[in-house]
């Protein structure tokens, strides 16, 4: 295995897109053979200790990944000096990091599409409020993202 970076992923809830990272994320790393450390967290804390969204857990079950056992936090003070990289799924998300992250920060804040070809400075859409097909997306967006930092870390 070789070691590597250490990676937070970051959205809203910390029910739906950033646990869908998380596991894509994870899941790369894995069939990699890439050694890393990865987390998920919300900006908010409405979901603190929560099962991640059905339908979150839904999508990642088609693809043969089992997230029911994660569980939702807020990003914390300590977070900003933990990770190496920490990605936000949206804009709202990379603004809220950038008020909040420390003086002391060590972790490199970005927008998770930043990385994948063509996709620079877009969001990954929130879909809570949408169907089925807005996760299958959000799942589409997140895999091609790990695929993207796997290339990146072993690199
Ligand atoms: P997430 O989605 O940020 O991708 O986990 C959301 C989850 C919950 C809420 C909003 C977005 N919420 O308003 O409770």
């Amino acid at each position: 295995m070789v070691t590597s970076a250490s990676v937070l992923f970051v959205c809203l809830g910390n029910i739906c897109r950033s646990p869908l990272a998380e596991a894509a994320f994870r899941d790369a790393a894995g069939r990699a053979g890439l050694a890393v450390q990865v987390d998920s967290a919300g900006t908010g804390g409405w979901h603190i200790g929560e099962a991640p969204d059905p339908r979150a857990c839904a999508v990642a079950a088609e693809h043969g990944i089992d997230i029911t056992g994660f569980r939702g936090r807020q990003i914390e003070r300590t977070d900003f000096t933990r990770f190496s990289h920490i990605f936000a799924l949206d804009h709202a998300n990379l603004t809220d990091l950038r008020r909040i992250a420390p003086a002391d920060t060590s972790a490199r804040l970005a927008l998770l599409l930043d990385i994948v070809p063509g996709r620079a400075g877009q969001s990954v859409a929130d879909p809570y409020y949408g169907g089925p097909e807005d996760f299958a997306q959000t799942w589409n967006e997140v895999a091609r993202a790990a695929e993207m930092l796997v290339t990146h870390l072993a690199g």
